[in-house]
């Protein structure tokens, strides 16, 4: 998962650093993130693209100091909201580096970015280009443009995070897009200068790559046939990581290798926008066992971490790996791990098989690093968990435990 995360005396650390010593001091739930492991990530794909930019998709895991963390490897931002921006911009990430993708932009939100002179927005339809254009003129200014195309191929992942096929809510249909690009063409505050597509998620084949790129570069070349000035391909983020044992994922360099074939002859910069391969396996969430639950025909372990905090095996039955803290010659049991919220869908696990804990243990969620803490909310009154760094044996909060007078500061 993470070659920073090891047993060191039977006891979990990371980057050297002690999970149990990390759960004592800041509580839990507590999300760890490894740094090192983040910078690996995007050398990984900086090095496999070398002469792209890689923007790092900020809903993944939108912690500044986590952003911070792939801009000094290197990375822009790939941003969903005007709240994306500016936790890009507090992390120091350069305007020109940053594209903006999106359905539902508000003017608000146009506004802000139009002001903050970003690299690109992604525009998912002709409405948007209007108001766009219009915006821009009060504004004065001359913004950058991509399309983002929908290329209509399946990436065989959930249906929930496909967002490349005919029937989703992204983007213009790819057969109809010269279209779109030609009254783009006309719009006087408007620069086209790019096309855009993403296909979905926790992708684990790169067929669906090449299939897609292979569609956009053939609208590329149209375009250039037709006059424009086509400078950036972004070719949108997706790649899959490890989130049980027997898994394997792909690697940038094997992204990289499906798709420069079809990518030769194209004179423009190469966008991506990885998440979840960028942050993912950099984090894990540490709970405490609560409570022992043996209804004879089923046995629960009842934890402090809830659906609130992690709502992916919730939302997409997804799998999280849950290893001990530390580790005890206890022996093995199958059990439901459950979070403390009023909901039969609040686990973390069904039937998973675990060394035996008691009441006090810490568990440890592998694979968390991504759509984790981004996703969690107050559901049930519970305030949102601590956040810490680590990287060489030390370790930083990022972000405070909250408190219940936090929760409703606004009320
Ligand atoms: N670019 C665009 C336009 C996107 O919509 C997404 C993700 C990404 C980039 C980054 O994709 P990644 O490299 O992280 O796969 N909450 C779900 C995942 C939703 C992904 C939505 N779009 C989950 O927990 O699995």
């Amino acid at each position: 998962y993470n070659r920073y995360l090891e047993y060191i005396d039977g006891e979990l650390h990371l980057e050297g650093v002690s999970l149990k010593a990390l759960a004592e001091e800041f509580g839990t739930p507590l999300y760890v993130y490894s740094a090192s492991h983040i910078r690996d990530r995007v050398r990984a794909y900086r090095e496999a693209f070398p002469d792209a930019l890689i923007c790092y998709a900020v809903k993944a895991n939108f912690n500044p100091s986590i952003i911070r963390v792939a801009r000094e490897e290197g990375a822009g931002a790939d941003i969903v909201s005007g709240g994306e921006l500016y936790a890009s911009l507090l992390a120091g990430v350069e305007p020109s580096r940053i594209v903006y993708a999106g359905v539902g932009k508000t003017l608000k939100e146009l506004e802000y970015a139009i002001k903050s002179d970003i690299l690109m927005f992604n525009v998912e339809s002709r409405m948007e280009l209007d108001v766009l254009n219009h915006l821009a003129e009060s504004l004065g200014k001359k913004i950058r443009i991509a399309i983002r195309v929908n290329p209509d191929v399946d990436p065989k992942t959930h249906p929930y995070i496909s967002t490349g096929m005919k029937k989703s809510k992204f983007g213009v249909d790819i057969k109809h897009a010269k279209q779109e690009y030609q009254y783009a063409g006309k719009l006087k505050n408007l620069e086209v200068v790019g096309i855009h597509c993403h296909i979905g998620s926790q992708i684990l084949d790169v067929s669906p790559y090449i299939e897609a790129v292979e569609k956009v570069v053939d609208l590329y070349h149209e375009l250039v046939r037709s006059g424009f000035e086509i400078r950036y391909v972004d070719i949108g983020g997706g790649l899959g990581i490890k989130y049980k044992p027997d898994q394997s994922n792909p690697e940038p360099k094997d992204l990289a290798e499906a798709v420069m074939p079809a990518l030769k002859g194209v004179d423009a910069k190469i966008l991506l926008e990885p998440g979840r391969s960028i942050v993912g396996n950099a984090g894990l969430l540490i709970t405490r066992v609560e409570f022992l639950k043996d209804k004879g025909h089923k046995h629960f372990v009842i934890v402090d971490a809830g659906m609130n905090d992690l709502i992916r095996p919730a939302m997409y039955d997804a799998y999280h790996h849950i290893v001990p803290v530390v580790k005890r010659d206890t022996g093995y049991i199958k059990t439901d791990i459950v979070g403390p919220i009023c909901e039969t869908g609040d686990f973390l696990a069904l039937d998973r098989e675990i060394q035996k804990v008691e009441r006090g243990d810490y568990l440890a969620v592998l694979s968390a690093g991504a759509y984790g803490f981004a996703m969690s909310s107050h559901y049930n009154v519970r305030p949102r968990a601590c956040e810490v760094l680590v990287e060489k044996q030390s370790y930083k909060i990022i972000r405070e435990r909250e408190t219940y007078a936090y929760i409703f500061k606004g009320e």
